[in-house]
């Protein structure tokens, strides 16, 4: 296809504002599936993504379009994620097209991640159509909604396009914008090859997939490809396109997007943001990569049966295929035993990764609490990235402790302002800026990240009903009063539940943590102490008392079968248990005395 027929695209939005079922629009408008094809929403084709309604992984679909002027062109639509944690994946997605759909829902307005989005597309010199979604809503506002556009975003909205993704108003007309707004891709046919490689992930089938963007040259089935950063050749084994099913094809060209196989076993090979190159007459300068994700939240993750080890470095492995923001190393705990230590690009990410492992993989496993990356400085001059509490030396030894922060943008109607602010300040947060977009607050806080990575979002969602919205960048580290919080079940320090907090709200978590512990472990047959302590000093006790009567008494001695179902059953339930000296804890504990409330 001459690159004048190409168009590549990615549709940028807040969440919920209408996205993905735009996207199911365009594909269902332009035929590449028939509605008895379409199910519900193709582009969130992971399982997690349907149950909660967002996008994570960024998709594909190559869609052919008959415009008005009488040429069909090729709409290459790649989807991107609306969440918070994986604007690093939206930026790659980004890098790979030269425009952009900006959806706004025209009875919300612009939000937090609106904005967050639509810099990342004027940072990627994106052409950018804004289309007002919703507008079949007697909520809606488009005129309104537009001149917020311009003013809050400074991009001209005179001729946004306004739409009902829902009863599929005007797409057509989406699509005429594509075809005369954006600008087609450049690239040169006769030159070595570069291909941006985009994202890769692992089919059981075929192996290791690879998503290219085509800059210049040709890719073609049975070439030897070198990608120039790890230096890796390997032979292409089919090259094809998003249809949006996979469908080979003899070759893609410049402006291209589509995938390759190359019988790639690990993803080592494939680093995205490298530039693929025909190993013959390979290109002399690799093109613009992404900057690296970043894993911003740590955890532990250890298998509940100890034998589940190797599988759930089987599993880490495979998941890490499938995303390359996700970072593992392995990592001993004194009361958990083997496991790993994981790197998450927030606390969705988290979330996310442990339900698979749990569903995909069939693993059981404990979590331990969040921890940002804390940066040390010893009193012998050493520094150190800490991103484990239980690492941390003891305090004598250590100089000082800077922790990151963020600058956090939150929208807000007015009503819920007060609340916003209150929580900010509880969270140690600085204001920046407080200015109004249209009829809302925009407040610009800093933050530490420590006090945003557990529940902050939870709590900003329902201290505002809902209505505000949210985005982050990092921005730097600073000195703090930082301490470790041990806890202690019998005296016995739980590696795992100890954190990182600063000092002033060092008591009141510890507190909380050990009344909360002391509903989550059940009675046991003696008294048991439950303490938080900053070094040898206690800040906080709880005592469970101990358990009077047999379980089994309540089922007074009669039916054997009964009783015996019961044994089972508290059998199958000391698999979740973790033994803590002569204490047992439910794995459950874990996670839930680690959410605040
Ligand atoms: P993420 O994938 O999570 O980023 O969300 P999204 O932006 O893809 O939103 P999605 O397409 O899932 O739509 C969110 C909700 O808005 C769904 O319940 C849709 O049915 C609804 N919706 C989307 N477009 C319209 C529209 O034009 N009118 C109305 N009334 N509802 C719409």
């Amino acid at each position: 296809t001459p690159t004048e027929l190409i168009r590549n695209f990615s549709i940028i939005a807040h969440i919920d504002h209408g996205k993905s079922t735009l996207a199911d629009r365009l594909i269902q408008a332009t035929g590449a599936l028939t509605a008895r094809e379409m199910t519900e929403q193709v582009l969130d084709n992971m399982d997690i993504e349907k149950e909660r309604g967002i996008t994570i992984k960024a998709q594909t679909v190559r869609l052919s379009y008959p415009a008005k002027d009488g040429k069909t062109y090729i709409l290459n639509l790649m989807d991107t994620p609306g969440h918070v944690d994986f604007a690093y994946e939206v930026s790659r997605s980004l890098a790979a097209c030269e425009g952009s759909l900006l959806v706004v829902d025209a009875s919300q307005g612009v939000e937090a991640q609106t904005l967050a989005n639509v810099y990342q597309a004027i940072d990627a010199n994106h052409e950018i159509v804004p289309v007002l979604n919703k507008i079949d809503l007697p909520a809606a506002e488009p005129d309104r909604v537009k001149q917020q556009i311009e003013d809050v975003i400074g991009l001209d909205a005179s001729d946004a396009v306004e739409i009902s993704a829902k009863t599929g108003l005007n797409i057509e007309a989406v699509l005429e914008a594509l075809v005369t707004r954006l600008p087609p891709p450049v690239g040169d046919d006769t030159a070595p090859l570069t291909a941006l490689l985009v994202d890769s992930w692992y089919d059981q089938y075929l192996g290791v997939i690879i998503l290219v963007r085509i800059k210049n040259g040709r890719l073609r089935k049975g070439m030897r490809i070198r990608m120039m950063s790890s230096g890796a050749v390997h032979t292409v084994e089919q090259v094809g396109v998003f249809a949006p099913k996979l469908r080979p094809e003899p070759d893609l060209g410049p402006g291209e997007i589509g995938f390759i196989t190359a019988a790639i076993k690990t993803v080592a090979d494939c680093n995205v943001g490298d530039t693929i190159t025909d190993d013959r007459h390979p290109a002399t300068e690799a093109l613009p990569g992404f900057k690296p994700s970043i894993p911003v939240v740590w955890c532990g993750l250890y298998p509940v049966e100890a034998d589940d080890f190797e599988k759930l470095r089987e599993s880490l492995g495979r998941l890490r295929l499938n995303d390359a923001s996700f970072h593992y190393e392995a990592e001993t705990s004194a009361a958990l035993g083997f496991g790993f230590r994981c790197g998450f690009l927030g606390l969705l990410h988290l979330e996310i990764v442990q339900e698979r492992l749990s569903r995909e993989f069939d693993l059981d496993l404990i979590a331990t609490a969040p921890s940002v990356v804390y940066r040390l400085t010893k009193t012998n001059g050493e520094t150190m990235d800490l991103h484990n509490p239980a690492d941390m030396p003891d305090g004598s030894l250590i100089d000082h402790i800077e922790e990151p922060w963020i600058k956090a943008t939150i929208l807000v109607p007015d009503d819920y302002l007060g609340a916003v602010l209150t929580l900010c300040n509880e969270r140690r947060g600085h204001q920046v800026d407080l200015t109004y977009v249209g009829n809302r607050a925009m407040a610009v806080y800093r933050l530490p990240l420590n006090e945003v990575v557990f529940d902050f979002y939870d709590r900003l969602k329902s201290i505002s009903r809902g209505y505000a919205s949210f985005d982050y960048q990092m921005d730097n580290y600073l000195e703090s009063d930082l301490a470790k919080i041990s806890i202690l079940v019998n005296l016995e320090p739980v590696d795992a539940l100890s954190f990182i907090a600063h000092k002033s709200v060092a008591e009141t978590r510890g507190r909380a943590i050990c009344a909360k512990l002391k509903d989550l472990i059940p009675k046991q047959l003696f008294k048991i102490a439950i303490q938080a302590a900053i070094g040898g000093r206690v800040i906080a006790r709880e005592t469970i008392s101990a358990l009077s009567k047999d379980v089994t008494a309540k089922c007074y001695g009669g039916d054997i079968s009964r009783k015996r179902k019961l044994l089972d059953k508290q059998k199958e339930g000391k698999k979740r248990m973790r033994q803590f000296g002569k204490v047992e804890i439910p794995q459950s504990a874990f996670l839930a005395a680690l959410k605040m409330d």
